[in-house]
């Protein structure tokens, strides 16, 4: 699994994005689009992207019956995106339905990851909200073990996580791992974080980073900085 840093383009207008994708002159960074900036300029913002030579990864997080989310992503898989995520607790029913939905007639398709649990979510939130009396961590491992059932490419969760999952999943099961800030940076509203070479010796395979980049002085110099700490 060849590592990538993908740059959260957390922007709420064409016009930023762009703007901000302008300034690489030398690199196309791998690009997360979520669903601010989907749902703002809707799917031609995916092509436009996608046309300037960047590798895609359209994090929207699917969860509903599975027929709808399997005409969801057969609709997704005509974007021409590398990556796109659904809610692993939709059920392995809903993820197969996905991964059906998302294979296109000549057999390719995106990587496809799962959510587990949203970081957002507290063990105290879990258990008194959802009634869910397991522990977090034991959750996640569940959870990601359901999306491998599935026959998902990997997961959404913590650098602090990857290693257990690669060891529950196998090496070729994808971490993708936001939470990451530099070692003399702001953490902003993430609260369990790493930095780029932490992530790397930790063993995710991909690095999700939005403000320490988007939100930088110098966004390129910031970008080169994480591919020289996660990837070189
Ligand atoms: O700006 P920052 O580096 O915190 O951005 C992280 C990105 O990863 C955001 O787009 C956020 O929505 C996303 N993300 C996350 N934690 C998760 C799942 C996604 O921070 N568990």
């Amino acid at each position: 699994m060849g590592k990538d840093v993908i740059v959260a383009c957390d922007f709420s207008s064409k016009q930023a994005v762009m703007d901000f994708l302008d300034k690489f002159t030398e690199e196309k960074p791998y690009v997360k689009i979520g669903m601010e900036l989907f749902y703002a300029e809707g799917p031609s913002i995916v092509k436009e992207i996608k046309a300037r030579g960047h590798k895609i990864f359209l994090d929207l997080k699917l969860c509903d019956i599975p027929n709808t989310v399997k005409k969801a992503m057969s609709v997704l898989s005509g974007l021409d995106v590398d990556m796109t995520n659904l809610h692993a607790s939709g059920t392995i029913e809903m993820m197969q339905a996905a991964l059906e939905g998302l294979t296109r007639p000549d057999g390719t398709r995106p990587l496809l990851i799962a959510v587990t649990q949203l970081t957002s979510t507290s063990e105290e939130r879990m258990r008194e909200q959802l009634l869910i009396d397991k522990p977090l961590d034991e959750v996640v491992m569940h959870y990601a073990s359901n999306a491998e059932k599935a026959g998902l490419d990997g997961v959404v969760c913590s650098p602090l996580e990857a290693g257990k999952v690669h060891d529950r999943c196998g090496k070729s099961f994808v971490t993708v791992t936001p939470g990451v800030r530099f070692a003399d940076g702001d953490i902003g509203d993430q609260v369990r974080v790493t930095t780029p070479e932490k992530a790397k010796e930790l063993g995710s395979d991909y690095i999700v980073v939005g403000r320490p980049i988007t939100a930088a002085e110098d966004p390129v110099a910031a970008y080169r900085r994480c591919v020289a700490e996660f990837v070189d």
